[in-house]
């Protein structure tokens, strides 16, 4: 079964209780999703190998670190993981970016897909998909068998806030991938949206409700 890791640093439980706070501007919030973005990646990428180089500082030479390999890619789920992608490149400014475009069915909340382009070697990298929200895990999974679909092996999903209810779907349906979760909240209310929660992601980052 995968791992999940739901954050409990302070600074992470600091910012995500100011995105929560109905009055929080379109601004603060939109830098929030970045910033908490870059911090769970902080923890998403303590795995990643590394490699001895050879290097001289001003004073001897030495051995040094490198991330082995650096094949790294960040695929945003449309809209709302767009910014957590902008704070993620903050840390890993070489990684390359895939897009899938997503929404849910306000009815019947499936998830409705309309967009997929990935870098050409996806499939040999290591792949961080972002979505500020995990309600019923829909789109989240959805996206994760796109990626598969085309070869894609390693992979790893990171979010905001989360339900409950989506990560135990999202664990029965993909139980190879590992669960980056900024907030674990209680549950979904009777139109799928994560309580206490935080509202629509999407409408809040670009201020369109
Ligand atoms: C939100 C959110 C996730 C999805 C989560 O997107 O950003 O993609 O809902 O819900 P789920 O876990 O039940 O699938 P939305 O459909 O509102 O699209 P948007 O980002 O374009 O606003
Ligand atoms: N999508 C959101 O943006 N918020 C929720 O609470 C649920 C789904």
């Amino acid at each position: 079964m995968n791992k999940v890791t739901i954050m409990d640093h302070p600074l992470i439980q600091h910012k995500i209780g100011i995105m929560r706070v109905k009055t929080t501007s379109t601004k603060e919030f939109r830098d929030l999703v970045a910033e908490v973005a870059m911090l769970i990646c902080y923890e998403a990428t303590r795995n990643l190998p590394l490699a001895d180089i050879e290097i001289e500082t001003p004073l001897t030479k030495t051995t040094a670190k490198e991330i082995a390999g650096k094949k790294l890619c960040v695929v945003p789920i449309l809209r709302a993981g767009l910014h957590m992608a902008d704070g993620i490149l903050n840390l890993i400014p070489n990684a390359k970016v895939g897009h899938i475009g997503m929404y849910r069915n306000e009815e019947t909340l499936e998830p409705v897909e309309y967009f997929c382009k990935l870098p050409k070697d996806a499939a040999e990298r290591e792949i961080f998909v972002v979505d500020p929200m995990c309600a019923t895990g829909g789109s989240a999974a959805a996206a994760i068998n796109q990626l598969k679909k085309r070869g894609i092996t390693k992979i790893h999903f990171l979010c905001l806030i989360a339900a409950p209810e989506g990560i135990e779907a999202l664990q029965k349906a993909h139980p190879d991938v590992d669960i980056y979760v900024g907030a674990m909240d209680e549950r979904l209310n009777e139109n799928g949206y994560i309580l206490p929660g935080l509202g629509d992601a999407g409408d809040r980052i670009y201020g369109t409700k």
